[in-house]
């Protein structure tokens, strides 16, 4: 070997810890992609318990497909996935994971230990992997699904240890990741335990809504207004916002999803703020429980490891859409709340104009102005046709002549 080169290969094991910078940036993210793992491996139920806000133990149970012998021990290997097999895949991903990253990086910054049996399989494997070194891999029971234990996170890594907030926040964290999983799929059944505190225990929800009422209490549900949109040129959004007069200072009841998949996406962010200009004060937040769909070729999820980040092909589509659905469906709730202003000039007649009939037609008034301005300063911000679909609805609401 030339004796002068100083650059070297870095050894799987490092290779790792490096990805782990990335992928496991806190017990948050590893609590996220073990979830992820459990729907992609098609669970009906996962049930997750955390300790000392997933600095003792973060451990997820599923009853998912479960892993054969072989391919447990490939899962720990970096970049092995199931997901993907080819360039083509990468453009049209339906899975929420594809690099194969994740359980190589969690094993190599803890204790790890990976339980798992595949259906019809005699016997199930357990793997313990210390640090990213396989340690041993032992039969076990056979029960269907996978049951993953990280333990002792970052004890290898101290300064990384040391960024670790206290234990209720980074269990904060944890919760909210948790949440985003459980709105995304009503369909599976959660359960969260922080400690000897059962925080959350859901059975599997027939849909969006009933998942929202299990979640956050009917007083909340109650302030929600639901929409959704036909498909616009393979774009479709669903979901639902609270009425403007119910809205928090922190951003706290906002989740966005792209494909089922929880996002933070700054044209996405815009929107709603446009939708919202003038109809709650500065610095208040609507709640927000936003589903985009797309086919999979428009957008790109291969920005960051965490894949949090989604680049659209047509960002100007999606945020026009977003706007003008959010704030039609705000119009139409106005509307049916049974205070149009026709409907409020009768009634404050034979109120004799009340005060508070008055203070309800100038809400009212004030509303719909703004709502027609915040079309207008869409019109005006793309030069692109409002979309057919909501075109008709528009003149319905006389948002538009
Ligand atoms: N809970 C699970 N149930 C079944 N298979 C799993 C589970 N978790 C991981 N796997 C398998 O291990 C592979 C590697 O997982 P991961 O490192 O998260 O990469 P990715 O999800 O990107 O493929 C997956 O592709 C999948 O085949
Ligand atoms: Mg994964």
């Amino acid at each position: 070997m030339d004796r002068t080169s100083k650059i070297r290969v870095m050894p799987d094991s490092l290779a790792s810890q490096v990805a782990a910078g990335e992928v496991v940036e806190s017990p948050s993210s590893i609590v996220k992609e073990l979830i992820e793992n459990s729907i992609d491996a098609g669970a009906k139920n996962i049930n997750i318990i955390i300790e000392r806000g997933g600095k003792f133990l973060i451990k997820v149970i599923d009853d998912g497909s479960g892993m054969s012998r072989e391919d447990a021990i490939l899962s720990i290997e970096r970049h092995a996935t199931s997901k993907i097999k080819s360039k083509n895949d990468l453009h049209n991903i339906s899975t929420f994971g594809f690099r194969g990253e994740a359980l190589p990086s969690i094993a190599s910054v803890s204790n790890f230990k990976l339980t798992t049996s595949s259906k019809n399989n005699p016997v199930g494997t357990e793997l313990l992997i210390k640090g990213g070194k396989l340690i041993a891999v032992n039969e076990c029971g056979s029960k269907t699904g996978t049951q993953i234990e990280v333990r002792a996170l970052f004890y290898n890594i101290p300064a990384r240890k040391k960024f670790l907030k206290s234990d209720s926040a980074e269990f904060s964290k944890i919760e909210r990741a948790v949440i985003a999983a459980c709105l995304s799929a009503p369909h599976i059944g959660f359960s969260l335990h922080h400690g000897t505190k059962c925080v959350l225990n859901l059975g599997q929800a027939t849909s969006y809504k009933n998942r929202i009422l299990d979640v956050f209490g009917s007083e909340f549900s109650e302030k929600l207004i639901e929409f959704s949109t036909d498909d616009v040129d393979g774009i479709k959004i669903k979901g639902f916002v609270s009425n403007p007069d119910y809205n928090f200072t922190t951003r706290k009841h906002q989740y966005v999803f792209i494909n089922s998949r929880a996002v933070k996406n700054s044209s996405v962010s815009i929107s709603i703020r446009d939708a919202f200009k003038g109809l709650i004060e500065k610095g208040m937040n609507p709640v927000v429980i936003l589903f985009i769909n797309v086919k999979p070729n428009q957008i790109d999820v291969n920005i960051h490891p965490s894949k949090e980040e989604v680049k659209f092909d047509n960002s100007n589509k999606v945020q026009r859409l977003i706007s003008e659905t959010i704030i039609s469906s705000i119009s139409s709730d106005l509307k049916s709340n049974n205070n149009s202003p026709d409907e409020l000039a009768d009634l404050s007649k034979s109120k004799n104009e009340s005060d508070e009939f008055v203070e309800l037609k100038q809400i009212h008034d004030k509303s719909v102005q703004l709502i027609q301005n915040n079309m207008l300063d869409l019109e005006l911000s793309t030069s692109q046709e409002i979309e057919p679909s909501l075109e008709k609805e528009f003149k319905v609401l006389g948002l538009l002549r």
